[in-house]
């Protein structure tokens, strides 16, 4: 299955039982990230790729940061670094002369976030045994967002299409999607492993559906998880500012300076594609609702998690 891979995916290795990642270049990259320093203040977005990251990206550095702050209109990679990206863009992935200053750029990352004032703000798609170690003693705040799997790989598939030039058709895609082979897979294991920690202080588990539903009460419990005082209009100015409308066109974290495939399949596609709720029924044929759902159910077998079940 693997060989059939685009570039980009046939470059994922496993490192840890089970646990993918794609190929990192940074010479010792396991090592350092385990051993990184972990800052209590550091306000972390944890999630499976295509979960809705950049949205609560964007909300939590609203909420910490103040909405009227000077710099919203910096690129988000620079004001919220994504850590292992530090460590796994290959060589031939990026076009140097377009990103001399950018925070994509290899070794640009955690140049950042060294030089950043506290608190920091950080984005990372890593499973739980491959985040630092110091994660779970130190406690930084954690947001972790999950998203209904099916929409996850429809956004996947397109993120695919787009930014690595992916030519194979959606089912091909669906199938490495179902076997995990895919960059920060396996889907389950990434979820559930925050599931189980929901309970603790530091960590805030929310649902992709649940700020399609009522951002406004998913701002106020960001602000409460984080320790902010909103007030209302506060509340009201953020959520307007992360809806999808609002955001699509927000050039610091619509993501449309990344360099993009050149082909008729990548044409129009915008990273800021749907941001809708159930857009699989769009696109998954009746045996491929068939086989998420067995899937899902093997994985959730002696599970609490109580969401996209609800086939
Ligand atoms: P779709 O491809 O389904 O549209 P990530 O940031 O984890 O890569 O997730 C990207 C997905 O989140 C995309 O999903 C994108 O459209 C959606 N998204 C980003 N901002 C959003 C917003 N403000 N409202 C709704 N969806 C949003």
């Amino acid at each position: 299955l693997k060989k059939n891979l685009s570039k980009s995916c046939r470059d994922l290795v496993e490192v840890h039982p089970g646990r993918l990642v794609v190929y990192i270049y940074h010479k010792d990259w396991y090592q350092r990230q385990l051993d990184f320093s972990v800052k209590k203040d550091d306000v972390w977005v944890i999630t499976y790729p295509k979960s809705g990251t950049t949205w609560m990206q964007e909300m939590t550095w609203c909420v910490v940061m103040g909405i009227h702050h000077q710099q919203t209109s910096l690129p988000l990679m620079k004001r919220f670094p994504f850590f292992e990206w530090d460590s796994m863009i290959a060589p031939d992935f990026m076009d140097e002369k377009l990103c001399a200053d950018d925070p994509c750029l290899p070794g640009n990352t955690w140049k950042i976030m060294a030089n950043m004032s506290s608190p920091r703000t950080i984005k990372s798609h890593l499973q739980v045994p491959l985040l630092p170690k110091q994660m779970w003693e130190v406690k930084p705040k954690i947001i972790y967002v999950c998203r209904d799997p099916r929409d996850v790989c429809i956004s996947y598939y397109f993120h695919y299409v787009k930014l690595n030039g992916y030519k194979k058709e959606l089912s091909d895609f669906v199938e490495f999607f179902l076997a995990d082979i895919m960059p920060f897979a396996p889907f389950w294991s990434h979820i559930l492993d925050f599931w189980r920690r929901r309970d603790q202080e530091n960590i805030l588990f929310v649902r992709f559906e649940d700020m399609k539903e009522d951002l406004l009460s998913v701002v106020q419990k960001v602000a409460d998880f984080l320790g902010k005082q909103l007030s209302a209009e506060e509340v009201i100015r953020i959520a307007d500012h992360c809806s999808f409308g609002s955001m699509s066109k927000n050039k610091a974290v619509n993501n449309e300076t990344l360099p993009a495939a050149e082909n008729e399949k990548a044409k129009g596609l915008k990273f800021m594609r749907k941001g809708k709720v159930g857009d699989w029924k769009n696109h998954l044929t009746d045996t491929q609702i068939k086989a998420f759902k067995e899937w899902t159910f093997k994985h959730l077998e002696g599970s609490d998690f109580p969401y996209y079940q609800d086939y």
